[in-house]
């Protein structure tokens, strides 16, 4: 029997091909990689990737509880700033801390002495062509930059957060942009026993060089005395899933219009927000159409596709690479309904691990 869409569909081995090369980094050049859980937290194919991965990192005490209770292996916590509130319920979860800020760190060291304490750099240099999503923009507040200020807390941190790659696929880019890390604060590295470098490294991409990758990474290892952590979020589920939907309705306005049973605003957010169009494959043939959601939006538009032949009422389409920052950031916008979430194992069974119901919408709110 087929789903009913739409659903997000996970592959498992397109997972597979990804978390292989995971394992593979690690062993060449001995880095630990961290899931980031803000761009996938899907946990029913964490016991899938657990054998790949050392863990999960966090940005939040939702996420490192999740990270904690259903990955396990090693837990970081990071969030741009805890409250009073929150702050024993993370440290019990978390094998290492990483404050975002040194007025953290002094409001928080003591409670959170009983583990491993970091703090988040901010080298001013990113790969990001967005300012929205630019680590290093102007006043960011992602992190501290100043040697002289970070010096006289080293003796509360064990090391450092640098996150300043993103979707990367670079390799001589990361290359320059770490040796620029690395003159800038030396002098902190060499004091460090852990660098993670963050995620936003496009390193499972098809022609990334992954061996140089390794190298490099074991040289600043090895330069520097320090265990390197990688926190791969899209890296590590790129190309695995789809947003499987079915087309409604079809309309002509000067352009042929196909709307689909989903919504960019509310199952793909990321496309709108970073103005990206979403993928579909193959694209080709005769028959173009502008594939639209469902919402209210004017512009909730996945996109202007072609096709092979005229599109129907009931046709299947699926949105390709849907899995990085999708299901993390669904919502409830016009009470869309909610993809359900489904697997397909090695074996090509399809099973569905979740399903939304009117009670969860009604749930969301109050
Ligand atoms: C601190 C940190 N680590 C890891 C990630 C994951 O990045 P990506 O999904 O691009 O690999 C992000 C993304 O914003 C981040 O801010």
């Amino acid at each position: 029997m087929s789903l009913t869409t739409p659903y997000y569909l996970i592959d498992k081995s397109k997972l597979l091909a990804n978390m292989e090369k995971i394992a593979l980094l690690r062993e060449r050049s001995g880095a630990k990689a961290l899931l980031a859980l803000k761009c996938f937290a899907t946990w029913s194919v964490f016991d899938f990737m657990r054998d790949y991965m050392d863990g999960t990192t966090s940005s939040s005490l939702n996420e490192v509880r999740l990270g904690h209770e259903r990955f396990g292996k090693e837990t970081h916590a990071y969030s741009v700033a805890y409250a009073d509130y929150e702050i024993d319920e993370v440290v019990s979860h978390a094998d290492k801390i990483i404050f975002n800020s040194i007025a953290q760190l002094d409001r928080f060291a003591d409670k959170a002495a009983g583990i491993v304490r970091g703090l988040r750099l901010n080298p001013g240099i990113s790969s990001s062509s967005f300012d929205l999503a630019d680590p290093a923009r102007p006043f960011s507040r992602l992190g501290e930059w100043d040697v002289k200020k970070v010096e006289p807390v080293m003796d509360r941190i064990s090391g450092f957060m640098i996150h300043n790659n993103c979707e990367n696929g670079d390799f001589d880019l990361f290359d320059r942009m770490l040796r620029v890390i690395e003159e800038k604060f030396a002098p902190l590295l060499k004091k460090a026993e852990w660098v993670s470098l963050g995620g936003g490294i496009h390193f499972t991409g098809e022609t990334y060089p992954l061996e140089r990758f390794a190298e490099r990474l074991k040289r600043f290892a090895g330069e520097y005395g320090v265990e390197v952590y990688l926190e791969p979020g899209e890296a590590s589920i790129t190309r695995s899933t789809t947003l499987e939907t079915t087309v409604l309705d079809l309309l002509n306005n000067g352009k042929d219009l196909a709307i689909v049973d989903s919504s960019i605003e509310a199952h793909m957010l990321d496309l709108l927000i970073y103005r990206e169009k979403a993928k579909l494959s193959p694209n080709t043939g005769p028959h173009r159409y502008m594939i639209c959601g469902k919402s209210c939006l004017a512009g909730d538009i996945f996109g202007e596709f072609d096709f092979e032949n005229e599109l129907k009422v009931g046709d299947r389409i699926s949105i390709q690479d849907a899995a990085g920052y999708t299901m993390v950031k669904k919502n409830w916008f016009n009470g869309v309904k909610m993809p359900a979430i489904a697997i397909r194992e090695l074996d090509g069974e399809i099973k569905t691990v979740r399903e939304f119901t009117y009670a969860d919408y009604e749930e969301s709110l109050s």
